[in-house]
C-alpha cells in the first residue's frame, strides 16, 4: 500500500514539474582540488612528472559507494553497474589520454588539513605546512567523503627542519584509472526538489595540465526502480553527465589548453579565450575544431558553436534550439533520437587533454546546411523545415521521422516550436496491431505528413497529419512508401503523392531519409541483462555480522558510514591476516551500527595464503578489536556468527519501509514546493504551463 502511494506521488510530482539541468550549479558548490604547485612540492611534481606517454583510451573506473546500495535492490544494482559499465566503454572508444603510471591518487587541499603554512621567503620551508588542522577529517568530492586509500597522505614541516614529518602516507590508488568516478544512489536534496531529474555529476580534482581526473555522478534512486528502470535511458543521462564531469563543463572553459602547434603535443598553451558572445549576445565556443565542425553542419564557412545562455553566462550545453539531438544540449530526448555529434567531439578535442575518435559521431540531421541564420529566436517563428508554428494543435513529426510529434517548446527553446516526440504511441517504428487504419506500424515505418484515405463514396475532408507509414531505401535520400493495402509506390524527396486507390496526398520528406543518418531504434526496454554480482548475493549462514561501537558523543552522517565501512572491512582483515579483497559488505550499517560481512574467494582477489576456511579465520576473532581511526576517535568492533537469514530480512523491511515512508515525506514536501513554485513561476511566454504538455519520458531525460 505504502510502495502504491508511493508510486502514485511520484506519477503527480514527475508531471508538475519541469526538467532543469543541475551540472551548472552542482558544479559551483563542488570544491576542486588542483596538485599542489611545484615550488612548495617538488618531490611530488618530479615523481609524477611522466615523459609524454602515447595516447590510449581513457579509463574510467566507476567505484560504487557500498553504503548506498540501501536504496535499490540487489537486481537494480547490478542494472545501473551494467549501465555504467555500458557508459564507460563508449567513452574509452571515444576519448584517448596520456596514461598515467602507476595507481591514480587523489590530492589533498591544503588550506583544509594544515592550520598554518610558514610565510617568511627566507625559511627553507617557505609555504610549506607548519602544522595540522586537527578538525581535518578527509577530501570531499561533492557529498562524497573520499576513501583515504585513494589520496595521496601529507606531511608538516618544522620550520628549518631538512626531513619533513609525516602525518598520513600515501595511499594505494586506484589502478588502471585515468578518471576516478565515484557512483552514489542516494535521495538528495537535490533529487527531492527536482523530481524530474534522473542523474547530476560533476568533476572534484584536476591533474596539472587542468584535466579532471575525478568526480561524482549522483543517480536519483525513483528512476531506477522496477517498472520505471529504462536502460538506454540511464545509459544516455549517464553518458551526458560524465561527459561534463570530463571536462565538458562551463567552468573549465578557461582551462582548455591548445597542443595543436606541437607535433608531438608535449608543448601546450592556454587557450586565450574559448567563448564569447555573437552579435546577438548568444554565447559561442570559438575554437578551431568546434567552429570548423560547426561550420562543416551549417554549411557555411567556419562559425562558432552556440551554447545556451545562462544568467549571462555561457552554460555547459549546446543551444537547444540549433542543436537538437546533440547529447550535450540540455534538455535530451530519448535515446533513438539523441546522438554523440562530431561538434561536441569537437569541443572534447579543443580542449587539449584528449585525443578523439571521430568515427564514433553521428551527423546531426537538425539545422544541416540550414546556413547561419538558423534557429534564432527572431528566425524561427517562420514555419520552415524545422520549426512549428505553435498554434498548430495536429500532430506532425518529429524531424527525424521515426516518431509523430506535437509541436511545444521548453525554457531552452526560447520561444521557438519544435515538434517534439509524443510521449505516448507516437513511434512509427514500434510493431503494433493497426487494423482499422491506412497507417502501419513497424520497425522500417516512418512519420510521414498526409490525409490519404481509402477511396469511398462519401469524400470526407481530412486533414493533413503526421502517420505512419512503411518505407524503403533505395539509395540516399530516394525511397518508396506503402500504406495499408497499398503497392510500393516511388516517393520523390521534397514532393506530395497520390497513391492509386486513396483519396488525399502523401508528402515525401527531403533530407530527412534513407541518409545512413539514423541510429537503430531500440525498443524500450525496462532491463538490462543483469550482471552477476557477488556482492549483493542474499544472505547465507556463512554471513558474519559487524557490531560497530563508536565512542561516546561521535556524530556521522551516512556519507561517512561508507568510509567507516570500508576503514573497517581493513582493520578486520588486518586482524585477521586476510587480503581485504576477500571481504565485501553484504548488508548496510543501520542505524545500530550493525552490518553483515561475507567472506568469499572472488575471482579477482589472490586465494587466501592459509588453508584455514575463510569463515573460521575470522570466527576466530573473538575478542573486540579496538583501534584509533583517524576520523571515527575510538572505533571497537564485534564479530558475530549471524543467524543471517532473518536478521536481513527483518533488516530490509525495516529499511524498505523507513526508506520508503521517508521518500513519501519529502516527496509531499516537494509536491507542495512545485506547486508553489509553478504558482509563482512569471509564465515565461514560452513555457506553456499545462500539464499534459510536460510529457514525462521526455523531459525527465533532462538532467
Ligand atoms: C573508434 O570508434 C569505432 C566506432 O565506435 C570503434 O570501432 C573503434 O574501435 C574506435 N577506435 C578506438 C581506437 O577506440
Ligand atoms: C632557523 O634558521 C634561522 C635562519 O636560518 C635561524 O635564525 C633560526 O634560529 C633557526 N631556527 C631554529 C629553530 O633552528
Ligand atoms: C499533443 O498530443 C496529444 C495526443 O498525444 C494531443 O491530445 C494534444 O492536443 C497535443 N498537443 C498539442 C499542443 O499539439
Ligand atoms: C488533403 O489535403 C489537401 C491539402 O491540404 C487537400 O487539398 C485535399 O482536399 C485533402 N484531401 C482529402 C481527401 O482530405
Amino acid at each position: 500500500m505504502l510502495t502504491f502511494l508511493c508510486i502514485l506521488w511520484f506519477t503527480v510530482v514527475i508531471r508538475l514539474c519541469f526538467s532543469l539541468c543541475l551540472h551548472d550549479a552542482v558544479q559551483r558548490d563542488t570544491q576542486v582540488v588542483s596538485p599542489p604547485d611545484a615550488f612548495t612540492h617538488t618531490r611530488r611534481i618530479v615523481s609524477r612528472a611522466t615523459t609524454w606517454a602515447p595516447h590510449l583510451p581513457v579509463r574510467v573506473t566507476p567505484w560504487y559507494l557500498p553504503g548506498e546500495s540501501a536504496l535499490l535492490t540487489p537486481p537494480q544494482v547490478s542494472q545501473l553497474q551494467t549501465a555504467i559499465k555500458e557508459v564507460t566503454e563508449i567513452i574509452s572508444s571515444m576519448l584517448s589520454v596520456r596514461r598515467w603510471e602507476g595507481p591514480l591518487l587523489l590530492n589533498r587541499n591544503m588550506n583544509r588539513y594544515c592550520r598554518s603554512v610558514w610565510g617568511d621567503p627566507s625559511l627553507p620551508n617557505y609555504k610549506r605546512c607548519g602544522s595540522q588542522d586537527s578538525s581535518y577529517y578527509g577530501e570531499r568530492c561533492l557529498d562524497v567523503l573520499i576513501p583515504e586509500s585513494h589520496l595521496y597522505g601529507y606531511e608538516v614541516w618544522s620550520m628549518n627542519g631538512t626531513e619533513p614529518i609525516l602525518q598520513i602516507p600515501d595511499g594505494t590508488g586506484v589502478a588502471d584509472t585515468d578518471f576516478l568516478l565515484y557512483v552514489r544512489v542516494a535521495q538528495t536534496k537535490k533529487c527531492a526538489l527536482q523530481p524530474v531529474v534522473i542523474a547530476y555529476a560533476s568533476y572534484c580534482q584536476l591533474e596539472h595540465t587542468g584535466r579532471p581526473i575525478a568526480g561524482v555522478i549522483v543517480f536519483c534512486p525513483k528512476r531506477l526502480r522496477e517498472g520505471v528502470y529504462q536502460h538506454h535511458h540511464i545509459v544516455q543521462v549517464s553518458l551526458h553527465e560524465i561527459l561534463h564531469a570530463l571536462g565538458f563543463s562551463s567552468s573549465l572553459f578557461e582551462k582548455w589548453i591548445d597542443c595543436s602547434f606541437s607535433e608531438y603535443g608535449d608543448v601546450c598553451s592556454s587557450r586565450s579565450r574559448v567563448t564569447n558572445t555573437d552579435e546577438n549576445g548568444q554565447f559561442r565556443i570559438y575554437t578551431p575544431t568546434v567552429m570548423q565542425r560547426m561550420g562543416e553542419h551549417l554549411g557555411v564557412g567556419s562559425t562558432g558553436a552556440p551554447l545556451e545562455n545562462q544568467e549571462k553566462s555561457a552554460s555547459s550545453h549546446w543551444e537547444s534550439r540549433i542543436m537538437q539531438g546533440s547529447i550535450m544540449t540540455a534538455s535530451i530526448n530519448p535515446p533513438h533520437l539523441t546522438f554523440l555529434d562530431p561538434i561536441t567531439l569537437a569541443a572534447f578535442q579543443d580542449m587539449g587533454w584528449y585525443k578523439v575518435n571521430s568515427s564514433i559521431s553521428h551527423q546531426l540531421v537538425w539545422g544541416r546546411g540550414a546556413g547561419n541564420s538558423f534557429g534564432l529566436p527572431f528566425t524561427c517563428h517562420k514555419p520552415s523545415d524545422f520549426f512549428c508554428e505553435n498554434k498548430s494543435s495536429d500532430i506532425g513529426c518529429h524531424h527525424l521521422h521515426l516518431d509523430k510529434g506535437n509541436c511545444s517548446t521548453d525554457t531552452f527553446l526560447d520561444g521557438c516550436y519544435i515538434y517534439k516526440p509524443l510521449a505516448h504511441g507516437g513511434e512509427c517504428w514500434l510493431e503494433k496491431d493497426n487494423a482499422g487504419s491506412e497507417e502501419i506500424y513497424h520497425l522500417q515505418s516512418r512519420c510521414f505528413y498526409s490525409n490519404l484515405t481509402q477511396f469511398s463514396e462519401a469524400v470526407k475532408q481530412e486533414k493533413v497529419k503526421g502517420r505512419c507509414y512503411l518505407h524503403r531505401c533505395l539509395g540516399p535520400n530516394t525511397f518508396q512508401v506503402k500504406v495499408q493495402g497499398s503497392e510500393w509506390t516511388d516517393c520523390p524527396a521534397g514532393e506530395w503523392i497520390h497513391m492509386p486507390g486513396f483519396d488525399g496526398v502523401l508528402l515525401c520528406p527531403d533530407g530527412r531519409l534513407c541518409l545512413g543518418l539514423e541510429k537503430p531504434p531500440l525498443p524500450p526496454s525496462t532491463s538490462a541483462t543483469t550482471l552477476t554480482s557477488s556482492i549483493y548475493k542474499p544472505a547465507t549462514h556463512r554471513d558474519i555480522r559487524v557490531q560497530v561501537t563508536l565512542m561516546d558523543g561521535f556524530k556521522w552522517t551516512s556519507e561517512m558510514k561508507t568510509i567507516l565501512m570500508d576503514e573497517i572491512l581493513g582493520i578486520i582483515a588486518h586482524h585477521a591476516g586476510v587480503q581485504r579483497c576477500l571481504l565485501h559488505v553484504s548488508s548496510v550499517a543501520n542505524s545500530d551500527l550493525t552490518f553483515t560481512i561475507t567472506p568469499e574467494e572472488p575471482s579477482k582477489c589472490p586465494p587466501p595464503a592459509s588453508q584455514t576456511p575463510l569463515h573460521e579465520l575470522l570466527m576466530n576473532l573473538t575478542d573486540p578489536i579496538t583501534y584509533e581511526s583517524p576520523q571515527f576517535s575510538y572505533v571497537i568492533i564485534r564479530l558475530l556468527e549471524s543467524d543471517s537469514y532473518h536478521y536481513l530480512m527483518n533488516q530490509a523491511a525495516l529499511i524498505g519501509g523507513c526508506t520508503c515512508g521517508l521518500l513519501c515525506v519529502l516527496l509531499i514536501i516537494s509536491l507542495i514546493w512545485c506547486r508553489q513554485k509553478l504558482r509563482n513561476m512569471q509564465v515565461r511566454d514560452i513555457y506553456n504551463v499545462d500539464d499534459k504538455n510536460i510529457q514525462e519520458d521526455h523531459v525527465a531525460a533532462a538532467v
